[in-house]
């Protein structure tokens, strides 16, 4: 159950019409726990709570933590080169939104960024959020579907990074982290999206996150590797 709270009427208003996406979406599981939350609008960006009182949101603007990678290294980074940075204007695809951070990422890095998340709780956050930020565009859909959908000539590249068992650093503070994985689980099924991506060869480039002592879901042409995780990269 998803419940709604909102401190003003002009707040409801502005973000009612969430409730009903929520109801229609949002199937709790409790094999992974999701069974009470609440969303908080007492801002432009909801708080959401987890039934232990854990929270997170996802705020472009003001969560530099997160969100404000922008420094001049920034092409030196494991993903900006496996993506093959400064390719600018090339139009990207990341099939796992998550909390946007790789998204806001690779959009200052001059992709056109199109991300795909599945959870509808996680994808209210982030579109909310993209009010601050609409060059890049947020889509509900489970990416399985939405690649059916994809043709050679939409995206140049792609990048997925499905949440994995293991242990991982990150830079979000832990109660985050417990809540995110508590509410999608782990991405068992991707594997799936690997096959798919690669098989139709949709992309000029694809590239997995990978924990760094994790196998391949697929042979990769190549990987490059960061100190906890390595990308594999698809289609070189
Ligand atoms: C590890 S997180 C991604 C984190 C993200 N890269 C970031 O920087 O915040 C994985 C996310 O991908 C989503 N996801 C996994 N498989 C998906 C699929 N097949 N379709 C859509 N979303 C998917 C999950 O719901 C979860 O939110």
């Amino acid at each position: 159950m998803v419940q709604f709270v909102f401190a003003t009427k002009e707040l409801e208003t502005q973000f009612g019409h969430w409730q009903n996406f929520i109801n229609e979406n949002f199937k709790p599981d409790s094999s992974k726990g999701d069974e009470n939350y609440k969303v908080n609008f007492d801002g432009l960006i909801p708080t959401i709570f987890d039934h232990e009182g854990r929270k997170f949101k996802i705020d472009f603007l003001s969560d530099n933590l997160n969100y404000n990678k922008v420094k001049s290294s920034v092409n030196k980074e494991p993903l900006a080169k496996a993506l093959g940075s400064g390719q600018k204007g090339f139009k990207l695809l990341d099939l796992s939104a998550g909390l946007g951070v790789d998204a806001v990422f690779l959009h200052q890095l001059g992709f056109k960024v199109t991300a795909v998340e599945r959870n509808p709780l996680v994808y209210m956050a982030l579109k909310i959020a993209s009010e601050h930020l609409p060059e890049i565009e947020f889509i509900y859909s489970d990416s399985l579907k939405f690649l059916e959908t994809v043709t050679p000539e939409q995206f140049d590249v792609a990048y997925f990074d499905p949440m994995f068992p293991e242990k991982k650093k990150s830079a979000l503070p832990k109660q985050e982290m417990v809540f995110f994985k508590n509410l999608v689980g782990f991405d068992e099924d991707a594997v799936n999206i690997v096959n798919l991506a690669t098989d139709k060869k949709l992309f000029k480039r694809f590239v997995v996150k990978r924990p760094l002592s994790a196998e391949s879901f697929k042979r990769p042409a190549g990987s490059i590797e960061g100190k906890i995780i390595r990308y594999d990269i698809y289609g070189l």
